[in-house]
Order: C-alpha cells, then sequence, then structure tokens
C-alpha cells in the first residue's frame, strides 16, 4: 500500500526526489565555492567585469543552495550539509588557483552543463511523482541557466 508525505507525496517518489535534489546541492555548494575563487583570483584587462559578474554568479548559487535544501526539508528529509558528503556526491570538481578569465568561464560553463543535466533528471523523477513544486523550481533554474550558457559562451566567442 502506498504511503504518503506531509504534502500528498508516494513516500518512496519523494525519497528518490531527495536523494537527487541532495545530489544537486553537492553540485552547487561546489559550483559556488569554485565561483568565489574565479571572483576573488581573476586578473587581466577583464578584471573588473568578470570580479562583478562573478559575484553575481556566486550570490545567485548562494540562494539557490538555500532553496533546493529546503525543498529536501519540505519533501520530508534532511539536506548535507558537510563538505565530506558534497565531495562524495558531486560531479563538479574543485578548481583551484584559476586566474584567467577564458578558463573560468569555461569551467563556469562545464558546471551549468552538469547542472542542467540534473536539473533535467530531477524534471522527470517530478513528473513521476506528481511534485509541482519540485518541477517548477527545476524548470525554472533551467530556462534562467540556458539563457547563461548562451551569454558565457558568447564571452568566449562561441
Ligand atoms: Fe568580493
Amino acid at each position: 500500500m502506498t504511503s504518503y508525505n506531509a504534502i500528498g507525496l508516494d513516500q518512496q517518489k519523494a525519497g528518490e526526489l531527495a536523494q537527487k535534489l541532495n545530489k544537486l546541492l553537492a553540485n552547487y555548494a561546489l559550483f559556488y565555492q569554485n565561483t568565489r575563487g574565479y571572483h576573488w583570483n581573476i586578473k587581466g584587462d577583464k578584471f573588473f567585469e568578470l570580479h562583478l559578474k562573478f559575484e553575481e554568479l556566486y550570490n545567485d548559487l548562494f540562494l539557490k543552495i538555500d532553496e533546493v535544501a529546503e525543498r529536501i526539508l519540505t519533501l520530508g528529509h534532511s539536506p548535507n550539509h558537510n563538505f565530506s558528503s558534497y565531495m562524495k556526491e558531486t560531479e563538479i570538481g574543485e578548481s583551484i588557483q584559476v586566474t584567467e578569465g577564458p578558463k573560468a568561464v569555461a569551467d563556469i560553463l562545464n558546471a551549468f552543463k552538469i547542472i542542467i543535466k540534473l536539473q533535467r533528471e530531477l524534471l522527470l523523477l517530478s513528473e513521476a511523482a506528481g511534485d509541482e513544486g519540485t518541477n517548477s523550481l527545476m524548470s525554472n533554474y533551467i530556462s534562467a541557466q540556458e539563457k547563461s550558457v548562451w551569454m558565457y559562451s558568447a564571452f568566449l566567442g562561441k
């Protein structure tokens, strides 16, 4: 017999969603911390432009980290908050001492690719569970991030 959580979702499906959202959270945590590094360490003639752009990006990632964690709680599960679990779950690696703009932007594009792909996988799960809350969160993230991918790609002349 199916059991339901506090918001009326199938317990098992909510558990699968929470697990995948924790994987997304780990990737956001690495993406966030990497972007702090780009903001701090960037050098060169695009310094002022990129230093500000990366600040805008990490502020956005900071908000999303909180939203994803609180969605996991809303589903009745616990968000991971320790770096050791993030390191186990993340596909985005640590980027260390990146000082060149094009390298930072290429890393950011790679991180977006990983994040957007995970969010699309989450859309399949949330749709199957009838979880409109997670569904709309993911689809809002995806459409805005796809536009960011276009702009960061244009910066690289691609
Ligand atoms: Fe700063």
